[in-house]
C-alpha cells in the first residue's frame, strides 16, 4: 500500500473514497492525526495531513517519527510526500510541480533518527540518493499520463522555519546548489529510509523564495494561498494517475 503525506494546501483529498480513519499509537508519541484509509482509482491508500488536519503543527513541531512509524504499522511500503516550496531560480516559478532528486539539510534540533535508544546499536543508513529512484520515476510517469508538466529534478534545501528565509540566506542556498526551499523533507526522508520505506516527493512551488521574483522585497501570503489552491488540483490529478498505474 502507498501513503500520501499532504502538506500545506493538501489536508484532504477529494478524490479519495474514505473507508475509515484509524488512530495509531506509536512508541514515539502521536502522529499528526488519525490516518485516513481509503481508495483512489480503486487502489488502497493511506493519507495523513503532515501539519494536522487543522494545520496545527509547525514544521519543527511535527512528530515525523510517529507519522512514519504509524504509516508503516498499517502496511504502507511507499510514501509520496506532497510539500510546498519556494522557487530559487526563475525556472522554478510559482505554480510549477517539481519532483526533487536531492536534499541539503539545514534544520537543527529535530529528532532525526529511530536509532537513539540506549540499547539501539548505532545504525548508519545510506542516503546518497534521498528519494527512491524507482518511485520518483513512477511519479514522473504518472504526471506524464495525467498530462501535467513536472520538473524532473531539483535540489531541495530544508530550512528550519517556521519563518521564511532572508534574501541573503536564499543567496547562500543558491551558492550551495539548491533549487527549491521547504521546511519538511528532513528528517522525514531520512526516517522513511531508516524504516525501509520507499519515499519520493512532489513539490508545489508556492512562491519565489525571498529576494527573488518580481517583488523581491516581500513574499505575499495571499499569493501563496492562491497559487497553492490552484496548483493542488493538478497534484490530485497526478496522484490519481499514480494510483491507477
Ligand atoms: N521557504 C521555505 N519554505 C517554503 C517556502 C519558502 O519560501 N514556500 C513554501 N514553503
Amino acid at each position: 500500500m502507498f501513503a500520501i503525506i499532504g502538506g500545506t494546501g493538501l489536508t484532504s483529498l477529494n478524490n479519495l473514497e474514505i473507508v475509515h480513519r484509524q488512530v495509531v499509537r506509536t512508541p514515539y508519541g502521536d502522529p499528526s492525526g488519525p490516518l485516513t484509509l481509503g481508495r483512489i482509482a480503486g487502489r488502497d491508500i493511506a493519507f495523513l495531513a503532515r501539519h494536522g488536519y487543522g494545520h496545527t503543527y509547525a514544521p519543527h513541531r511535527i512528530n515525523y517519527r510517529a507519522n512514519l512509524w504509524a504509516l508503516q504499522h498499517v502496511g504502507v511500503r511507499e510514501v509520496i510526500s506532497v510539500a510546498s516550496v519556494g522557487g530559487i531560480q526563475a525556472q522554478y516559478a510559482p505554480g510549477s510541480l517539481v519532483i526533487p532528486h536531492q536534499i541539503i539539510d539545514y534544520t537543527w534540533g529535530r529528532v532525526s533518527t529511530f536509532f537513539e535508544g540506549e540499547e539501539d546499536p548505532v545504525t548508519h543508513i545510506d542516503f546518497t540518493l534521498p528519494f527512491t529512484p524507482a518511485l520518483r520515476e513512477r511519479l514522473i510517469r504518472a504526471a506524464q499520463k495525467a498530462g501535467e508538466p513536472v520538473i524532473d529534478g531539483a535540489v531541495y534545501a530544508c530550512t528550519q522555519g517556521p519563518r521564511l528565509e532572508t534574501a541573503a540566506e536564499i543567496d547562500r542556498l543558491e551558492r550551495d546548489g539548491a533549487n527549491v526551499v521547504g521546511m519538511t523533507a528532513m528528517p522525514e526522508a531520512a526516517l522513511a529510509r531508516e524504516l525501509g520505506l520507499a519515499y519520493a516527493a512532489i513539490n508545489v512551488v508556492a512562491n519565489y523564495a525571498a529576494g527573488r521574483g518580481a517583488d523581491a522585497s516581500e513574499i505575499s501570503f495571499t499569493e501563496i494561498e492562491a497559487t497553492l489552491s490552484e496548483t493542488m488540483a493538478r497534484v490530485r490529478h497526478v496522484l490519481e494517475a499514480f494510483a491507477a498505474q
